[in-house]
Order: C-alpha cells, then structure tokens, then sequence
C-alpha cells in the first residue's frame, strides 16, 4: 500500500535520535538519510558503518519498499550484525508512511 508521507513525518520520530533528513541532515548515530529510497546499503560518505552492512552492500542489497521494511521491522533478520539498535516498526502502515516521507528527501 502507498504510505502517506505526513504520517511518515510522525513516524520519523522514533528514528530522530539517530538519524536526519533535509538539507542539513548530518550523520549521527546513523547516517544521513537523503536519497535513501532506492541506494545500495551502506554508501553513505563519511558514515562509519558496520562491516555487516558494507557487507550486504557489496552484496547488492538495495533499500526498495521490500527491502526497507523488512528491515525497518527487523533489522537484524535483513542484515545479521547490523549495528542499528532500533526495536523496529512492526506495523506495515507505519514502515510504508516512514518510507513515503524519506522518499521525499
Ligand atoms: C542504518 C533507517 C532508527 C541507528 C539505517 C539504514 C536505514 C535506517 C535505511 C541503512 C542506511 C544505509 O544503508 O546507508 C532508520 C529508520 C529508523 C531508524 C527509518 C526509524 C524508523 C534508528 C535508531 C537508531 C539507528 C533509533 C539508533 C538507536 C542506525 C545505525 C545504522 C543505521 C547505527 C548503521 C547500521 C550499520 O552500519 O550496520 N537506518 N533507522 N536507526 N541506523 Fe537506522
């Protein structure tokens, strides 16, 4: 289902202590996360990242809806050793609206 990026925005939240979208956005915890939507994992500049998400970069995973949701609900079932500590999102319609926000960055 298409998510709805005003509710995404609320959604985005949870993740604010980490990570930061717009013109701006630094890296934190975690990396900036402009252009998300459609990169391959683990490139964004001057983000130290885990080996295990350079890992599965190298491998080709690109962060599609598929994709993201299943790891915005379980990180660490889509990238075992992922050092994001995030609990996760586990309904569909708060990843679906988290990623229609980022979609605009
Ligand atoms: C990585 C999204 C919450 C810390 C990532 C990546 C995405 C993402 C898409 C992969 C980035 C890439 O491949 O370049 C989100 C969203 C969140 C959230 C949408 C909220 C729903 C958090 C929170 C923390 C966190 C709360 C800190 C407690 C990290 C870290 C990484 C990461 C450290 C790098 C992981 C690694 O190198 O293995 N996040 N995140 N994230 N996130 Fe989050």
């Amino acid at each position: 289902a298409e998510g709805d990026p005003e509710a995404g925005e609320k959604v985005f939240k949870k993740c604010k202590a980490c990570h930061a979208v717009g013109e701006d956005a630094k890296n934190k915890v975690g990396p900036a996360l402009n252009g998300i939507v459609g990169a391959t994992a683990g490139q964004v500049e001057g983000f130290k990242y885990s080996d295990a998400m350079i890992e599965a970069g190298a491998g080709g995973l690109i962060w599609d809806e598929e994709t993201l949701s299943a790891y915005l609900a379980k990180p660490k079932d889509v990238v075992p050793g992922t050092k994001m500590s995030f609990a996760g999102l586990k309904k569909e319609e708060d990843q679906a609206d988290v990623i229609a926000y980022l979609k605009g960055f």
